[in-house]
């Protein structure tokens, strides 16, 4: 399989870093190195630092990003432990930061990553197969609350009770280990009438919770994204692009607070804090792809780019 991946948001992003000739950028999820390849294309003595915690997507990527040599550099790690991946590169402050969140369609497209329940294979859903617990693991050990709470607020599925209940009882028989056992069991416990109106595989949201959940995606881009603004040179840019609710209402808050300042309590009458505004919002509401690149990939329908600028 090819690691055939259309960038989502790339001229936006691109224009968004406005990127320096001899600056340092660090892309966070390099993924195929789509974003990756025209950064680099745009730099003149400048550096590209490609962060991935997939050892596919570091491999793929290496092979895209060859051609420049010495300018590229790839590193292995969760973008949560940006601070230490950057002081262990001897890296200081940075020129501009891109997350490009989620899973790439590659990851998706490989049946044995067992990210898609199109897929018979085993249930594995984790980013960096070499660390953590498979979705598998994560389904045969999880409890009740936590099943629901998972499906509840990382799915927004509203039968999450219902479908914990028949992951509870179909684990008792049988291992949960495969997607398509996944995806049979999430299908019985919707009710009929429910079923019949989705538009969309009744397991879609259930597999992106427990995706969600096997690679604590939420916590990553909370420590990653609040990093990164520390980080950034004055003048640097950062962009980050997600896919769903969850991931942007974190970037939107992150982006306010740091573009905010004071944390006194809204009811001070005068700043105690002394805090000082860290970022200026580029983006006011986030940039949408535009229709043509919408008819182009299909991962561009929900895709939110925000925008900001270290003061
Ligand atoms: C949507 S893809 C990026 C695609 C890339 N921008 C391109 O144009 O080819 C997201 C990538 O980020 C990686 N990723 C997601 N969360 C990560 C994290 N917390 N730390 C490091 N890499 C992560 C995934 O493994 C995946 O390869
Ligand atoms: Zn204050």
């Amino acid at each position: 399989m090819s690691f055939e991946h259309k960038s989502v948001l790339l001229e936006e992003c691109l224009e968004g870093l406005d990127i320096k000739p001899d600056g340092i950028y660090v892309d966070c999820t390099l993924g195929g190195g789509g974003h990756s390849y025209h950064i680099a294309s745009r730099l003149e003595g400048g550096r590209l630092i490609g962060l991935d915690r997939d050892d596919d997507a570091l491999k793929a990527a290496g092979e895209r990003l060859s051609c420049f040599g010495e300018r590229v550099v790839l590193y292995k790690t969760n973008f949560s432990e940006l601070s230490s991946a950057l002081d262990d590169l001897g890296i200081d402050k940075v020129d501009g930061f891109l997350f490009d969140l989620g899973v790439s369609s590659y990851q998706l497209d490989t049946p044995e990553r067992g990210f898609s329940y199109r897929y018979d294979a085993p249930l594995d859903m984790r980013m960096d197969r070499t660390s953590g617990i498979t979705a598998a693991e994560l389904i045969e050990t999880a409890e009740y609350g936590e099943l629901v709470a998972i499906l509840r607020d990382y799915g927004e599925e509203k039968f999450a009770p219902q479908i914990a209940s028949a992951i509870i009882r179909a684990r008792q028989t049988s291992p949960i280990d495969t997607t398509f056992a996944l995806r049979d069991v999430v299908a019985s416990a919707f009710p009929a009438k429910a079923r019949a109106k989705e538009k969309q595989h009744p397991a879609k949201r259930s597999f992106q919770a427990f995706r969600i959940a096997v690679n604590s995606e939420l916590e990553s881009v909370r420590s990653g994204v609040s990093s990164a603004v520390d980080r950034l040179k004055s003048g640097g840019r950062i962009c980050v692009i997600s896919f769903h609710s969850l991931e942007d209402r974190i970037v939107k808050n992150i982006f306010a607070e740091a573009a905010e300042g004071c944390t006194c309590p809204r009811d001070f009458p005068v700043c105690v804090c002394g805090a000082d505004p860290k970022l200026k919002l580029i983006t006011k509401h986030p940039i949408t792809s535009k229709e043509d690149e919408l008819e182009d990939n299909s991962r561009a329908h929900s895709a939110k780019l925000r925008i900001a600028e270290r003061r």
